[in-house]
């Protein structure tokens, strides 16, 4: 086992992936530590939100990996890997799991966890990735700020005990690990595509400020989304360069 081979726990932290990045500084830490907390007071969402999670409640943590083998030009493969290896695991529960490009996890229409990478680069490599995922489980009130969230607890009723879905997803994503490094790349690409929330279907976007209809055709080898418009022709979408209106 990589991932989980090593488990610090801690009651509760500014963020998970803020404490993993301050203790790569002072040591390198074996590859696959896990860093977990019941609590964050400053949980890090992407593009700078933040991520709020009632104590006790939820799977917050983050995977410290050194990916060296996965250049550059394929970082978002590690991106795909984390994505299929939660998905894994909530699909053991819930059947309508979806990946929202790049890295959002849904259920039907509403975010159940999120992902937040944040690598460190020197020259051409990555030297360490740190991996932070934020799960809802059993976490049933959120505040009105955030969009549309959902958690285990709303969609099927009951409890679940944060202690053996954290052992459970671990090893799944531990699964996918391992595929990354020693397994078939194009198999996780095609994975993650077929994953994909909204994928074949003709929904509207907006990029660059113009509302337009298009349907998910699949991603490109460095993770830009594809989406065929109304005329056939395909663009290509970096992160960022594309919302989801409906
Ligand atoms: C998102 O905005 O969707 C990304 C959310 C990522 C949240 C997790 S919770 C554990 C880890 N520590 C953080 O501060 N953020 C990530």
């Amino acid at each position: 086992m990589i991932i989980g081979s090593n488990i610090q726990f801690y009651e509760s932290l500014q963020s998970t992936n803020s404490s993993a990045s301050l203790s790569l500084k002072e040591k390198e830490l074996p590859e696959g530590t896990v860093i977990f907390t019941d609590f964050q007071t400053a949980g890090k969402g992407q593009q700078g939100k933040r991520w709020e999670s009632e104590k006790g409640k939820n799977l917050l943590f983050s995977v410290i990996l050194y990916p060296l083998s996965v250049s550059l030009d394929n970082q978002f493969l590690i991106s795909m890997i984390i994505s299929l290896g939660i998905c894994d695991f909530l699909r053991e529960l819930v059947p309508e799991v979806k990946i929202k490009w790049p890295n959002d996890i849904y259920v039907n229409n509403d975010k159940i966890a999120g992902i937040l990478i944040e690598n460190s680069i020197i020259g051409d490599t990555i030297e360490s990735s740190i991996t932070g995922i934020g799960i809802n489980i059993n976490q049933e009130k959120f505040s009105p700020d955030i969009p549309n969230p959902v958690s285990l607890k709303i969609i099927t009723g009951k409890d679940t005990d944060t202690g053996t879905a954290l052992e459970n997803l671990l090893n799944y994503l531990d699964n996918r690990y391992k595929q990354l490094l020693y397994g078939d790349r194009g198999l996780i690409r095609d994975e993650y595509a077929s994953m994909l929330y909204q994928a074949g279907e003709w929904h509207t976007y907006r990029s660059e400020g113009i509302i337009f209809k298009g349907r998910i055709q699949g991603i490109t080898d460095s993770g830009s989304l594809k989406i065929e418009k109304e005329d056939s022709s395909v663009s290509e979408f970096a992160f960022k360069e594309v919302d989801y209106i409906h």
